[in-house]
């Protein structure tokens, strides 16, 4: 029997007020994986009134204590680690080697949130006067509001909610409407691992009834949203307004730089990978290849063939490389970009819908490449989020720098070189919030802060060192132990 999917609000399982549901699919089958509340802004009250509650006493919870319950979470992720991850290709596509990493992702940010529990270090300064005291401290923020995507459904929602809890918030979580079931999992786990009631509610549901109102109501201090730059960029003009706190992490358009002194052969394994895992469905997917002229041949006809052999199909089958886009909207923006692609670029793999066999039960697009695309074209410069790179050729070190720069976006960059000291120029001059060295553009490691500059971001960033930045306010503190009054800036002048 399918299990009953519900929201979690106040620590019980329970339908969207209206009754309504909405149905999930698989993306590489169109098989029926379950139905799940369709909530609306009636329902988002519920989770924030019950989050409001919790926040009374959760704030006072020791955070060594919070932290534990974090870490025990993560525990019970390891144990589960395969089920959970064959349960993402199921229901998002990427293939099941992927699938892994992503649970592991989410493992390895319980590890690290659970540590900060221990540490969350305040600041302690000397006053400017005799016998008074003066520190900073972190503070939780309150009610935070989780609205995440679908291409990393459980990496995602743990970098963002489980510092979110060690800090003491409680949090209302909206999942996108394509993977709700890995956000079930997320949830209760923590209800496994004994979150109280209230701390962590779900609510599932579409942008406009449930991300809407969160993003509006006065009791949500808080919105950390992962998604398209055109939705993220409205939430931060409503919840700018409303004074709230709101950290974005949006679009990209990562590029490769391939020097004509790199290992070729290298180059082509990190595009290929960067390009075309997760079906280049992830916001730090390489989709441009800014490379020397002197290499560029010899390079398309590399990674080309290379993207020709890749063998698409279940992410449940071990001999497949390439999944599914998550679903027919994704596919036809994909043929868009690939039509006009058509007209500003040379062809050289790919191009079109995978529909032989059993494909056509699903969504598959093959892995295209461009080549010879100038860097101003559409395809070298909006983002596309599936299997398609555009090689764009730049003369040297400085010209891939100012193509790199001038992008909408900021997410990712890469250079490969064996020249040191281009390696170290590009690391000062690539204005992205990730740069790698003779490694593509995917891979970011929980510890490491995480975001992007321009239109990627708001200046925020997720996870690593900085995890708690988004999601606690600085309480600065003052204790005079004198017994008199004593002025600042004016008794000590
Ligand atoms: C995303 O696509 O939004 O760096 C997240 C990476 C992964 C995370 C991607 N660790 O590719």
């Amino acid at each position: 029997m399918p299990e009953p999917f519900l929201n979690y609000i106040a620590g019980r399982w329970v339908p969207a007020r209206s009754g309504r549901t909405f149905a999930n699919h698989n993306p590489a089958t169109g098989e029926h994986l379950g139905d799940y509340p369709a909530s609306g802004p009636e329902d988002v009250d519920d989770a924030v009134e019950a989050a409001t509650r919790a926040y009374r006493s959760w704030r006072l919870t020791p955070a060594p204590k919070r932290a534990e319950i974090v870490f025990r979470a993560g525990e019970i992720i390891r144990e589960r680690k395969e089920e959970l991850a064959r349960a993402m290709t199921r229901e998002m596509g990427k293939i099941l080697v992927e699938a892994r990493g992503d649970v592991q992702e989410g493992i390895d940010m319980a590890y690290l949130a659970a540590g900060e529990g221990r540490r969350m270090y305040g600041v302690t300064t000397p006053s400017e006067m005799p016998n008074k005291w003066a520190m900073s401290v972190r503070a939780p923020i309150g009610v935070v509001g989780v609205i995440t995507p679908w291409n990393f459904p459980f990496a995602i929602p743990s970098w963002k909610l489980m510092p979110a809890l060690v800090a003491g918030n409680t949090a209302v979580f909206k999942p996108a409407g394509d993977t709700p079931e890995m956000a079930w999992h997320f949830t209760r786990i923590f209800e496994q691992a004994g979150l109280p009631p209230g701390v962590l509610n779900l609510v599932f549901g579409g942008g406009s009834q449930v991300g809407g109102p969160m993003v509006e109501h006065p009791g949500i201090h808080v919105i950390s949203f992962t998604g398209s730059t055109d939705v993220g960029l409205g939430i931060a003009g409503r919840g700018g307004a409303l004074g709230k706190r709101i950290s974005l992490e949006m679009g990209g358009k990562n590029a490769i730089i391939v020097m004509d002194d790199a290992d070729l052969g290298l180059a082509t394994d990190a595009i290929v990978w960067s390009a075309f895992g997760t079906t280049g469905q992830r916001c730090t997917a390489c989709s441009r290849v800014l490379v020397h002229p002197r290499v560029h041949d010899a390079l398309a006809d590399q990674v080309a063939s290379r993207a020709s052999r890749l063998t698409l199909g279940d992410g449940l089958d071990a001999a497949t490389e390439v999944g599914p886009l998550i679903n027919a909207g994704q596919v036809a923006t994909v043929e868009q970009y690939v039509a006009i692609g058509r007209g500003e670029g040379s062809l050289v793999a790919g191009g079109a819908r995978a529909t032989q066999g059993a494909l056509a039960k699903g969504h598959f697009h093959q892995p295209t490449v461009f080549a010879a695309v100038q860097h101003d074209a559409r395809i070298a410069v909006e983002e596309i989020f599936g299997p398609v790179v555009a090689m764009v050729k730049v003369k040297s070190l400085e010209e891939a720098v100012e193509v790199n720069n001038a992008s909408r976006y900021g997410l990712s960059s890469s250079i490969f070189t064996a020249d040191v000291n281009r390696a170290f120029a590009a690391m000062r001059d690539l204005e992205t919030g990730i740069v790698y060295v003779n490694h593509g553009t995917t891979g970011a490691e929980t510890h490491l802060p995480f975001g992007g500059t321009r239109g990627t971001g708001n200046g925020h960033r997720e996870a690593g060192h900085t995890m708690l930045d988004p999601f606690t306010e600085w309480k600065s503190i003052y204790v005079d132990f004198s017994g008199r009054l004593q002025r600042a800036q004016i008794d000590n002048a």
